[in-house]
């Protein structure tokens, strides 16, 4: 029999890993055990707070639903997400940046022809978006794909609507012979990440506000090269230098251009004043990217 005090149990820990034969697997769990423990020392962890922990990491489970995920949301906001995707999607060369997915992503958005309007009957000021799609040498990349999501102009997404069964604010938009794309949709406006539950109670323990600024997602792609998901962010929008969940890159800020009523960019009558931004998205071929030794 063998007994532990307050610091042979760390070694003790990772030492019953002796017969893990997943040597990746055997590494994380060591170092995840021995960061955990020095927390407990570090903080001097009580019981009521470690049993606080354990409830709240429960009602983070049970939150989630096939439409709602807590758990990734309490990642988000604890900035784990974007240090992952900055790990594995270093910048470099110039290629597009990549930032969180987010919980909103809906696969299987409509192929739409260049120009279609994705926000047909959303609420929002109108936004015409136009750029290309190169790689980071500069070539243009014909017949690459952008799967776009957005909120509305109020910040909320089809899925968070009781009444919306369907999809709103979504398409796919492919590149034509000179890598060029082009949509309409609408100018997104900043919003809280979702607030009624654990993840709520605990930026609100935190003193934080929840509120992510102004973005429009993709997921750009093309053959032979690494896909990349991202946002346009809003030039100027609140929040921008304290995105509940750190996700704005200087490299993704956008300006969006307004324009007052009248003949819109490709030819239509617009009653209303609208936006337009342009942007070309680099990407990096195939097997270019690596994590940092
Ligand atoms: C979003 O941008 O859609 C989002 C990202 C992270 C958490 C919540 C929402
Ligand atoms: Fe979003």
């Amino acid at each position: 029999m063998r007994e532990f005090d307050d610091k042979s149990i760390t070694d003790a820990v990772v030492a019953s890993l002796s017969q893990c034969d997943d040597a990746r697997f055997k590494r994380i769990m060591a170092s995840l055990v021995t960061h955990v423990h020095d927390f407990v020392r570090e903080v001097g962890l009580t019981e009521p707070e470690w049993l606080a922990a354990i409830e709240f990491l429960t009602a983070v489970g049970k939150t989630c639903t096939d439409k709602r995920q807590e758990c990734v949301l309490l990642s988000d906001t604890l900035g784990v997400s974007v240090l992952v995707i900055t790990l594995n999607h270093p910048a470099h060369d110039g290629n597009a940046e990549s930032t969180v997915m987010g919980p909103f992503y809906w696969q299987g958005a409509p192929d739409l022809p260049r120009g279609s309007n994705l926000a047909e009957g959303v609420r929002g000021e109108p936004a015409f978006y136009s750029g290309r799609v190169l790689s980071v040498n500069g070539a243009p990349l014909a017949n690459a794909m952008l799967d776009i999501w957005s909120g509305d102009g109020e910040g909320n997404y089809d899925m968070q609507m009781a009444h919306e069964t369907g999809m709103k604010a979504r398409g796919r938009i492919r590149t034509d012979a000179e890598g060029r794309y082009w949509f309409r949709s609408i100018r997104p406006a900043f919003y809280p990440v979702p607030t009624d539950g654990p993840v709520g109670r605990m930026l609100h323990k935190m003193g934080r506000h929840p509120n992510r600024p102004g973005h429009i997602h993709m997921i750009v792609s093309a053959p032979g090269y690494l896909p990349v998901t991202t946002h346009l962010f809003v030039a100027g929008s609140e929040y921008l230098d304290s995105d509940a969940v750190f996700g704005v890159k200087q490299s993704l800020i956008t300006q969006f251009d307004r324009h007052p009523a009248g003949v819109g960019p490709t030819g239509e009558h617009m009653d209303e004043p609208y936006y337009t931004v342009n942007y070309d998205f680099r990407l990096s071929p195939e097997g270019s990217a690596s994590l940092p030794p």
